[in-house]
């Protein structure tokens, strides 16, 4: 019986290490190797992007570096007819939003892989919420792989030498008022 015991308390003790491990490696990967966090936009931020009608009602609609697939899922619940794509490289943001893909019976795509594999050139609407060292590299792909006329939604920071043809403003999150830029 305390042989039984024993192996139990190591079995434990092996599968908290493991998981620990796993998860502070996913932690380092995504929060500070990559340097990007996955932090969800704002509510404020994406109800005035729906609000103000920034993106066209029909066609594809691209998250780049989507995290858990929130924005994408609000946007479609505003009505949106979509489709929806979104790209994620980090496991647990992933696999959090496919679990919420499936509670919510959503038509949103989650597909983990770099978004320059996205299809650019079918997007009518393309959202993206990243750190801006990320924006110089990420417009010039936009430039070259979208199709003129394609809406780009950057919240928080602008694309460094674009010029937004719209300028919104909501609570960002930080909570302070962050700008919204449309291009
Ligand atoms: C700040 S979060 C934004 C999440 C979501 N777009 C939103 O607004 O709620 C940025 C996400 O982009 C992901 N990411 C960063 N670079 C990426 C890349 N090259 N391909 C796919 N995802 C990426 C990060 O893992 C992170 O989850």
């Amino acid at each position: 019986m305390i042989y039984l015991l024993w192996l139990v308390l190591i079995l434990l003790i092996v599968l908290t290490t493991t998981s620990l491990t796993l998860i502070l490696n996913e932690m380092w990967r995504v929060t500070i190797k990559r340097g990007v966090p996955a932090v969800s936009s704002s509510w404020p931020v994406v109800d005035k992007v729906i609000k103000a009608q920034v993106f066209p009602r029909e066609g594809l609609i691209l998250d780049l570096g989507c995290g858990t697939g929130w924005a994408l899922r609000r946007i479609w619940r505003a009505g949106y007819s979509g489709p929806f794509i979104g790209y994620e490289t980090a496991l647990w943001p992933y696999l959090i939003g496919r679990f919420w893909n499936w509670i919510t019976r959503s038509p949103v795509k989650i597909v983990r892989q770099d978004f320059s594999a996205a299809p650019f050139e079918q997007a009518s609407g393309i959202y993206l919420f990243l750190l801006p060292r990320m924006l110089p590299e990420v417009g010039k792909m936009i430039k070259e792989k979208a199709k003129p006329g394609t809406v780009v939604v950057s919240a928080e920071f602008e694309i460094p030498g674009w010029e937004a043809k719209r300028l919104l403003e909501a609570r960002g999150v930080t909570r302070k008022l962050a700008k919204i830029f449309i291009y």
